[in-house]
């Protein structure tokens, strides 16, 4: 199951959130904000949410909890900011595509899943072919679209997860200039650096020999 923690990967599931999943599901541990850790600047990130201000949390889309689950078979769709923590990638990938080609419900009004031991949820089928718009050049598939929202959700639970991806390039420099600095300690010739050698190296034998004694 590749959840790869790229950004192009997070963006695009973050499109398949804000067009699907946020119709029922609160995430309570994110704000347009974050976007802004992805690139995204202020204005553009303000835009992608109308009914949100950039500051607020995303809440459960009904009136109350009475409302949510009368929409819901009787069951209350639950916030997502920490479901990748609690369920795994593997059974939230399991679910969100095990529902098959034919739509079928129980005299319960469950809907068939087989991603799950029970075979039987309250969610609505959310995802259809095609039914995201604009998946920055990803294919319109269930499975693409689960592994990419996914994607997003984990970022959403690991907030250090862009600072990791930030300290990347200086850490790897320090490593780079410290590894230089030994190399240039301990390859010594005649008591000076190779630096010095290079630099100095138009100077005679001479000049080398006198500094030995
Ligand atoms: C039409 C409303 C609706 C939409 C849209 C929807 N869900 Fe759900 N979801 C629910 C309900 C209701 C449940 C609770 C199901 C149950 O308890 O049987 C649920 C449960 C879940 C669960 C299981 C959580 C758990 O701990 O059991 C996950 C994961 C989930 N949804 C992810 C998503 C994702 C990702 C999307 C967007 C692609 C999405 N849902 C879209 C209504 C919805």
């Amino acid at each position: 199951m590749d959840i790869s923690f790229k950004i192009g990967q997070i963006k695009r599931g973050f499109n398949v959130f804000r067009q699907i999943c946020i119709n029922c599901h609160s995430l309570k541990l994110f704000k347009l904000m974050d976007l802004l850790k992805l690139g995204y600047t202020h204005k553009q990130a303000a835009l992608l949410v109308k009914k949100y201000r950039i500051i607020d949390y995303f809440k459960l889309p009904y009136k109350s909890v009475i409302q949510a689950k009368r929409f819901n078979n009787g069951s209350l769709p639950p916030d997502l900011s920490l479901v990748t923590k609690y369920r795994s990638v593997q059974w939230i990938y399991d679910l969100l595509t095990g529902y098959g080609n034919t739509i079928i419900r129980n005299e319960s009004n469950l809907y068939q899943n087989k991603g799950l031991e029970s075979g039987w949820t309250a969610m609505r089928p959310p995802l259809a072919y095609k039914c995201v718009k604009d998946n920055f050049y990803a294919p319109h598939t269930i499975h693409q679209y689960s592994r990419d929202v996914i994607g997003f959700l984990n970022w959403v639970s690991e907030p250090w997860l862009n600072i990791r991806q930030r300290i990347t390039i200086p850490i790897l420099s320090s490593l780079f200039i410290t590894g230089l600095i030994l190399t240039n300690s301990l390859i010594k010739n005649n008591n000076k650096t190779i630096w010095n050698y290079i630099i100095n190296n138009h100077h005679s034998d001479h000049e080398t020999d006198n500094n030995k004694l």
